[in-house]
């Protein structure tokens, strides 16, 4: 009888060498026994090593080998599959109706179900105990209990594609499915793993098979990647049912992990479990397998300080102090932070992951929304910051935080990336706006159009302001016109930005004709006069664009009430400088160390 070789007589392959669990992050210890607390094995020879695993809440002395959890509690029946109901009720539909395809493509992401849904739809197919218009298996009767536990079968095949991708093997297989399945009645089933992997050849020959398929012969594909099918095998694809497999919330994480363990017998912190269902990112199994390492860990109930230790992850407090520095602009707290974060080993772009995932979580709640798989520490921590953070804030912060991501590949010292990107969160307000502003005054400059400048363009523009608004028809350039278009010019310029709008607004113009326009602003107005002078190009642009033609604009200070000498522009600047700096030691450091230029607007200046 032709064979399919290479069909591996193990089971289940998830956890082998070649599936999909090499993909799983964490190094399962008590992974690989199965049921052997009396004392049996299953006599393969082809699995790993047993590595015992005790249980602390085992009754007996003797140490207990566990069989995976993710195995262990693989659902039976369609009912059990969690998230996936769209599958679930088609599939059971179609067998109840005896409608049964003979292709399938379930794909997903990884641990979400997939193969799983495959060997209940073929247990249901073959089970012995199912009445005739009912659509789940059993679970229990011996066809069940093979095929869901993945032993060899004669009439459910599992092929991994990634270890049988050739030609010789669909060959096979294509012999083989010729045959009967073993009994009348029954129902050949084959399970195509990781289907992506086959190559054009198998394919092709399974298109012949799927073309003219046998009577009761099914073939059931599942794969994480379904494009890498529709470019080598799209006519394949038009053959086959698909069934798209949904990531699982961290909400339903949590609750199944909660159920596995009083099932188990154990219990775990709610915050324990939060962490892991952020962490499996969608994938139950993943969720299951650190369930799994955290009970080998140690005595008594989960604890979220053990699988933080687990996974090596940084502590919620960590991250709720970040959060609270960049709330209350705490400059001075960022260099301790970073220098814990350090010492302790963290990594930090998974600091970074993180910090947005809270910033995320933040929106969120700012928002009105819920978001799901929040810690306690975090839950409070947001509470803590409500308020004290603009939504516009935080999404700027997240933009930055999108660049620095970006930059820390690049860099050679991810540490001065992530301090840089504290440190300007902290001093978003006083240093965010003035740079926007250079920037779009060096774009004009540079005579660039907006839409080439990109990333940094991208997250700085406000999609809801037109760039310019020349709401009066252009006419000929004199002071009266001018003075009646002010309104409408600072209107403008606030769109651009709202400090150029501010410190337009404190200026009077006192000349303006032949292409030339003075303004003149007061004496406190200081700073905002250095703001203006900065951005003249832009100012002249804006002038400009109401006016239809070239203008060039001069700012000038109307000189201080009984002034004994007439401070120069740089004068004021350096004395207004160390004024602030005085103040405000964080930022003096963190002006040096960056190299930054210190705007000082006036109304949020930082409180001594
Ligand atoms: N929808 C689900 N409901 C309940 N448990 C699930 C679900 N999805 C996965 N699991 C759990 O995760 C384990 C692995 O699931 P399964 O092997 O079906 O994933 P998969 O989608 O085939 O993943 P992969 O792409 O990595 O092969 C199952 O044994 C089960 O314990
Ligand atoms: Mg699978
Ligand atoms: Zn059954």
């Amino acid at each position: 009888m032709p064979q399919v070789r290479r069909v591996p007589a193990r089971e289940p392959r998830q956890d082998l060498a070649g599936s999909s669990a090499k993909r799983c992050p964490v190094q399962l210890r008590g992974a690989w026994g199965t049921l052997l607390s009396d004392g049996r094995t299953d006599g393969r020879s082809d699995r790993p090593p047993y590595r015992p695993t005790v249980r602390p809440s085992s009754p007996s002395d003797r140490p207990t080998i566990v069989i995976a959890l993710a195995r262990k509690y693989r659902p039976k029946r369609f009912a059990d599959l969690l998230v996936q109901d769209h599958v679930a009720t088609a599939l059971r539909g179609a067998v109840a109706r005896g409608r049964v395809g003979h292709g399938y493509l379930l794909t997903g992401p990884r641990g979400t179900g997939k193969t799983t849904a495959a060997r209940i739809l073929a247990m249901a197919l073959n089970c012995e105990r199912r009445a005739p218009a009912e659509g789940e298996p059993c679970g229990e009767c011996p066809s069940c209990s093979r095929v869901w536990s993945g032993a060899t079968n004669l009439d459910v095949v599992e092929i991994d594609a990634a270890s049988n991708r050739g030609v010789d093997d669909a060959r096979d297989l294509r012999e083989r499915a010729m045959y009967a399945a073993s009994q009348e009645g029954r129902f050949k089933v084959y399970i195509v793993d990781e289907a992506h992997m086959l190559t054009r050849e198998a394919w092709n020959a399974l298109l012949k098979i799927l073309e003219e398929p046998p009577q009761r012969v099914v073939f059931v594909f599942a794969t994480t990647e379904p494009q890498k099918i529709a470019a080598t095998a799209a006519p394949v694809l038009s053959r086959l049912q698909r069934f798209d497999f949904r990531r699982i919330g961290p909400a339903a994480i949590r609750a199944r992990l909660r159920e596995v363990l009083e099932l188990e017998g154990l219990s775990g912190e709610e915050d324990a479990l939060a962490l892991i269902a952020r962490y499996a990112d969608g994938g139950m199994r993943d969720g299951l397998s650190v369930l799994d390492q955290c009970l080998s860990f140690g005595e008594g109930p989960i604890t979220a300080a053990a699988v933080r230790q687990v996974l090596g992850l940084i502590s919620d407090e960590q991250y709720a102090e970040t959060l609270r520095a960049v709330a209350e602009r705490d400059t001075g707290a960022v260099f301790p932070l970073i220098d814990a974060l350090v010492n302790s080993g963290a990594d930090l772009v998974e600091f970074m992951g993180g910090t947005a995932d809270l910033l995320r979580a933040l929106l969120m709640v700012e928002t009105g929304a819920e978001p799901e798989g929040l810690t306690e520490t975090l839950r409070q921590s947001i509470e803590r910051t409500r308020g004290k953070l603009q939504a516009s804030d935080v999404v700027r912060m997240l933009s930055l935080l999108s660049e620095a991501e970006a930059a820390i590949r690049r860099s050679s010292s991810a540490r001065l990336v992530v301090e840089t990107l504290l440190l300007r969160w902290t001093l978003m307000d006083r240093v965010e706006e003035l740079e926007r502003v250079i920037r779009q005054a060096d774009r004009r400059t540079d005579g660039q159009s907006d839409r080439t400048a990109g990333r940094s363009e991208s997250r700085t523009a406000d999609p809801n302001s037109p760039s310019v608004r020349p709401s009066v028809r252009p006419s000929a350039l004199t002071l009266e016109s001018l003075r009646a278009a002010w309104p409408d010019i600072v209107a403008a310029a606030r769109d651009r930005s709202p400090l150029l709008g501010q410190a337009l607004e404190a200026a009077t113009p006192v000349s303006a004709g032949q292409g030339a326009v003075r303004l003149s602003a007061p004496h406190e107005q200081a700073v905002l006069v250095e703001g203006l002078r900065k951005q003249l190009g832009v100012i002249d642009d804006l002038i400009g664009a109401f006016f239809g033609g070239q203008v060039k604009v001069q700012v000038a200070l109307e000189p201080a009430e009984g002034a004994p000498k007439r401070m120069t522009n740089d004068d004021l600047r350096a004395e207004r400088l160390a004024g602030l700096r005085k103040r405000d030691p964080a930022l003096d450091a963190a002006a040096n160390e960056l190299d930054l230029e210190i705007v000082d607007d006036s109304p949020r200046s930082p409180s001594p």
